[in-house]
Formats: structure tokens, C-alpha cells, sequence
């Protein structure tokens, strides 16, 4: 298949994928969790997957392969630098957000805090997309910013970008695994263990597989090279991609 071609079908997967992932995630919570509320109660943590779904693994593959798209190259490039800067702050205060709901939840319950595997990965995951993105901000997108640092810092703005977006994945399937495991215990009429497999484990393990899905097809676009935005005739180092390797 010739590469543009590839490259427009491997997006749509993507843009398809992502909106699955979103609708299964919501779907999960509103119809076998309760739905949501903002209460302390079981139905706000109900935000926490949606939220973190939405804008750490969707959001912020989206706005990563934002530059890869090659209808937007021959066009100026500070208003996709925009977007994907305001792309990826949404999915920063998303998942604020979404700790938020967890963290109240739990402290209203007496539960304690960041004890699990999970916590301590999904809390580093946020802690470095909070760096990251003040640091690309900074550097990428304020004016005064000389071109040799831009030069220094993109290799590892590149590199930390696929990090952070493969630790997100990580922290949502860990969370799934957990909340199933927390959930489903069996021992009522109302749910048959995990190990019965019900219906809502086979929905939730679905959303799982999405999420891997998703992310691999991300991954993909990111480290194909034909893919980068070109350089050719771009003097200027402002202009330069952000998820472009330097060499
Ligand atoms: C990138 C995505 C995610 C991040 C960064 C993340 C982060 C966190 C953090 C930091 C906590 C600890 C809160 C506290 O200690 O009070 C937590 C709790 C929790 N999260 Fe997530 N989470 C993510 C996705 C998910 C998903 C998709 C689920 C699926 C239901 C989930 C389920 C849970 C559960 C059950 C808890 C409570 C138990 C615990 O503290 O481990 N998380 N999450």
C-alpha cells in the first residue's frame, strides 16, 4: 500500500478506535456502575476512568499525531502548534479532573491514598505530562526561546511524549484490572465474580483491548518516518515539527 494511503488508513483506525474507546469507558460507568454524580460517592470516582481515558490515552494520542497529518503541511504551521498545545492542555486539566474525583472519593470514604501500583503509576504519568507541557510551552511555543535550545530539548520532548502516552495506557489498564477485581468479588446476586466472566467484565476487558489498540496504532503513526512533517524549505526553527527527530 503506498504510504499515504497507509497513512490515511491507519488515522481513520485511529479517530475510529479513540471514539470507541470513549464511548465504551461511558457506557461502562452509566450502565453497570451507576452513572455519575460529584457527591464523594461511588458515582463521582465514576469520572475517574472516563475522564483519564478521554484525555490521557484519546486527547493526547490525537494531539500527538496532530503534525503527522499531511493535508496540514503545506500550511503554516503555528496554528497546529496551537492546537496541539491546547489539545494537550485539555487533556492535562482532564485528568486533573479526573484525580480529583478519585482522590475525594477516597478521602471522603476514609480510604487511604496511593497505596496501589496503579496510583503510584498513573500519579508519575500526570506528574510528567505536567512537566512536559509546561515545558513545551516554554520552549516550543513562547517566541523568545533561542533555536539551539529548541534543538537541545525536542529529542527529549519526542521521546518523553511516547513515554508519558505508553505509561497512560499502562495506568488505564492497570485501573481497569483493578476496579474490575475491587467490583466484581462475587458473593451476591447482583454480580458473579470476575472469574464468571459477566457480562461487564467481558465489556470492561473490551475496553482494555481498545485502549491497547488505540495506542499501538498511535505508536505506529509516531515512529514511521516517512510520516514527519517535511523540512525541506523551512529555515526558520520555529516552524521545525515537535515530534520530529532531530537527525
Ligand atoms: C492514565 C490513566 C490513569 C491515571 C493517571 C490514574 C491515576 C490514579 C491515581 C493517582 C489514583 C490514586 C488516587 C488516590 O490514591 O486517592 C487512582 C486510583 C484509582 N484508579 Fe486510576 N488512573 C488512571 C486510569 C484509570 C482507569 C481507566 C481506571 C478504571 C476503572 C482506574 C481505576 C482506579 C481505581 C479503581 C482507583 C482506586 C484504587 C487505587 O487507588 O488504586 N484508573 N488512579
Amino acid at each position: 500500500m503506498r504510504p499515504l494511503l497507509l497513512f490515511y488508513v491507519l488515522y481513520l483506525v485511529c479517530v475510529c478506535l479513540g471514539v470507541l474507546c470513549v464511548a465504551f469507558v461511558s457506557y461502562w460507568n452509566h450502565h453497570w456502575r451507576g452513572g455519575f454524580a460529584w457527591d464523594g460517592s461511588g458515582l463521582q470516582f465514576n469520572w475517574h476512568p472516563v475522564l483519564m481515558v478521554t484525555g490521557l490515552v484519546v486527547l493526547y494520542g490525537n494531539a500527538a499525531v496532530l503534525y503527522r497529518i499531511p493535508l496540514t503541511w503545506g500550511q503554516n504551521k503555528l496554528p497546529w502548534k496551537l492546537l496541539h498545545a491546547v489539545l494537550m492542555f485539555m487533556a492535562l486539566i482532564m485528568s486533573i479532573v479526573g484525580l480529583c474525583a478519585v482522590f475525594d472519593f477516597h478521602n471522603k470514604g476514609g480510604t487511604p491514598n496511593v497505596y496501589s501500583l496503579h496510583s503510584w503509576l498513573g500519579i508519575s504519568t500526570v506528574v510528567l505530562f505536567t512537566a512536559q507541557w509546561a515545558l513545551g510551552l516554554g520552549v516550543f511555543l513562547l517566541p523568545y526561546s533561542p533555536v539551539e535550545l529548541r534543538k537541545l530539548v525536542k529529542p527529549v520532548h519526542v521521546w518523553m511524549g511516547s513515554a508519558i502516552f505508553i505509561l497512560s495506557i499502562v495506568s488505564c489498564i492497570s485501573g481497569i484490572n483493578e476496579k474490575l477485581f475491587f467490583s466484581l468479588k462475587g458473593g451476591s446476586n447482583v454480580t458473579k465474580p470476575y472469574s464468571a466472566l459477566p457480562p461487564e467484565a467481558v465489556f470492561a476487558n473490551s475496553l482494555g483491548v481498545l485502549i491497547v489498540a488505540f495506542g499501538l496504532v498511535v505508536l505506529k503513526i509516531l515512529s514511521n518516518q516517512t510520516w514527519e512533517r517535511p523540512e525541506a524549505g523551512q529555515v526558520d526553527g520555529s516552524s521545525r515539527p515537535l515530534l520530529h527527530d532531530e537527525n
